[in-house]
């Protein structure tokens, strides 16, 4: 096989892409319209490969071959004989669609065409292409070379021998693949919705402060950091998109509303760590505020949250979005939870999850804490999810 790729959009998700696919003996044509950024993309991995000699990961002449086997240009001509082409450019639905046009007449009908989209509907960015049987998404994490997991979403058309072949290219780059639907933020980024919104929740009723409720996350649930110190790392503008996308995806399902108190930290510039301030200050000199460590109230804060993850797993699979183990795997694997979400829903049981949520809606009235059909049917069956 032709061991030769071509990325589209050399920017930090392209160029991340063309580091891995180089580093496992592809060669890459990394595309991008502006010359800016290649030259930024070429710097940028030149110092990574700098740092990697350095610490002693790779030898000199590893990193030459690496460097040696991309190949920055302009010239969106140079794909023609690729065997896969990802396109990595700016999330917008028209210059997508344009790049799916345009790749789809230079280069050989074997050639599989893929998007690194996330928010938007993969079937719309490659509906201009009249071969839709060898287009699908692809869904890196960033950064690529350091994050395993990767979301491969075949559409209806999509030729399986196709998916089975992208797989099989992303295992050689030792990648984890899940395989999800088209649906608004595949897996991960609608799984993991609550994490973010049930906090800001919990937060904008009055029941705790961002350090109280980060802590009890980290306390009680395992996990390495808490929501609002993961949304102040993501960026609070990133974050919201995020959010955003999926409400408006979901046609406005209330469990996805953005939280008002994040659209102000965003029109306030209080984009987190890279601004300097989110929902913590960063500048030197301040100290983080301090949790109220109160143990009952914290594994109810916990409580809540986990709940509605679970409730949202439990919704993927009820929409067949994915498969169980494939959840469970994208929460492991793409944000690091500490146990994947169906897994637990069996440790907690679906009935204690269930009453949690009940006792959620008629507290608040809201249809947001509705629970899913299948966690429902599970409690009342007394079933697992992992039989
Ligand atoms: P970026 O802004 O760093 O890079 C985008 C690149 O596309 C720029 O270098 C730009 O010059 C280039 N570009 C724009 N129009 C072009 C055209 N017509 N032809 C060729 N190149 C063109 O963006 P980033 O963060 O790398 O994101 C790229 C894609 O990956 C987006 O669809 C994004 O949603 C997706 N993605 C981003 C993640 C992230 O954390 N940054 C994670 C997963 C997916």
């Amino acid at each position: 096989m032709n061991q030769k790729i071509s990325v589209i959009g050399a920017g930090i998700m392209g160029t991340g892409i063309a580091q891995v696919a180089s580093t496992h003996g592809f060669s890459v044509s990394l595309v991008d319209s502006s010359q800016d950024a290649l030259e930024r993309s070429h710097s940028s991995l030149n110092l990574v490969m700098n740092r990697m000699v350095e610490k002693g990961k790779i030898d000199i002449e590893e990193s030459d071959a690496i460097l040696s086997r991309v190949h920055w240009t302009s010239e969106i001509g140079s794909i023609d004989d690729s065997k896969l082409v990802i396109e990595a450019v700016i999330e917008n639905m028209e210059v997508k669609q344009k790049i799916f046009s345009d790749v789809e007449s230079l280069v050989s009908n074997h050639c599989i065409i893929a998007t690194n989209t996330s928010s938007l509907s993969v079937a719309k960015i490659t509906s201009s292409c009249s071969n839709t049987s060898r287009v699908m998404g692809i869904h890196f994490f960033n950064p690529v070379p350091l994050m395993k997991l990767v979301e491969v979403i075949p559409l209806e058309k999509t030729a399986t021998d196709l998916v089975d072949r992208v797989i099989s290219i992303l295992r050689s780059w030792k990648k984890t693949i899940v395989l999800a639907k088209d649906t608004p933020g595949f897996i991960v980024n609608r799984v993991a919705r609550p994490f973010y919104g049930e906090a800001l929740r919990i937060h904008d009723e009055g029941l705790a402060d961002f350090a109280t409720i980060d802590w009890a996350v980290k306390e009680f649930g395992g996990f390495k950091m808490g929501p609002f110190e993961l949304m102040d790392y993501i960026g609070n503008d990133v974050n919201y998109n995020a959010t955003e996308s999926v409400y408006t995806g979901s046609n406005y399902n209330p469990r996805y509303k953005p939280s008002s108190t994040q659209k102000r930290m965003v029109d306030e510039g209080r984009l987190g760590r890279k601004s300097g301030k989110g929902y913590y200050d960063y500048s030197n000199g301040i100290e983080m505020p301090v949790p109220i460590k109160d143990e009952e109230s914290g594994k109810k804060i916990f409580s809540r949250i986990l709940s509605m993850l679970i409730n949202e797993a439990a919704d993927a699979l009820n929409f067949s979005i994915a498969s169980r183990d494939d959840i469970d795997t994208a929460m492991t694997t793409g944000v690091n939870y500490p146990m994947g979400l169906l897994k637990w829903a069996d440790e907690l049981g679906a009935d204690y999850i269930c009453e949690e949520l009940c006792r959620l809606k008629s507290n608040s009235g809201d249809e947001r804490y509705e629970p899913s059909p299948l966690l429902s049917k599970m409690a009342k069956e007394n079933r697992t999810f992992y039989g």
